[in-house]
């Protein structure tokens, strides 16, 4: 199983952009973690960052074919990107919305993903043990659907 997992805007400075809510992991050492809790599970990692909103939609196009399942944490586009909503509607791969913050209990503005309902889950609050309950979500969702084929 491939997952390619996607870092959007200001994401490439965790660890230095306030620690006290996005906690003290650099966006390298979670990328690391990301390869190694994948392995423990049989997932191969592909890793993407990007402050840009059409470089990651291109990315996300490129998964097609490439990747299995998506991890996505899309930092503010979140709260407005309707092109990154269509994006992940289009390719069709099970897309996985991860938040390092509880984004519900923040300014009432992150409250609301317009992302959301085209994802297959969403995990916000959880630091950077949010993404690996993002690869662990994929994985079992993997194995559910290949049971599902055989039976
Ligand atoms: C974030 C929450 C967003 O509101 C914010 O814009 C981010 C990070 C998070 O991981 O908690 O950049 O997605």
């Amino acid at each position: 199983m491939r997952v390619l997992v996607i870092n959007g805007p200001n994401l490439n400075l965790l660890g230095v952009r306030r620690p006290e809510v996005y906690g003290t992991t650099t966006l390298a050492e979670l990328e690391e973690r990301c390869r190694a809790w994948g392995a423990g599970l049989g997932i191969e990692v592909a890793t993407f960052q990007s402050n840009h909103e059409g470089e990651i939609i291109d990315r996300l196009h490129s998964a097609l074919g490439s990747a299995d399942g998506v991890v996505l944490n899309p930092g503010a586009l979140t709260h407005y990107s309707y092109a990154l909503h269509d994006a992940i509607e289009a390719v069709a791969l099970p897309v996985v919305e991860v938040h390092l913050s509880d984004t519900a209990r923040r300014e009432e503005w992150r409250a609301r993903s317009v992302v959301s309902p085209a994802c297959v889950a969403t995990i916000r609050g959880h630091g950077v043990e949010g993404y690996r309950e993002a690869l662990e979500f994929l994985a079992e969702r993997a194995g559910a659907s290949s049971r599902g084929e055989r039976e």
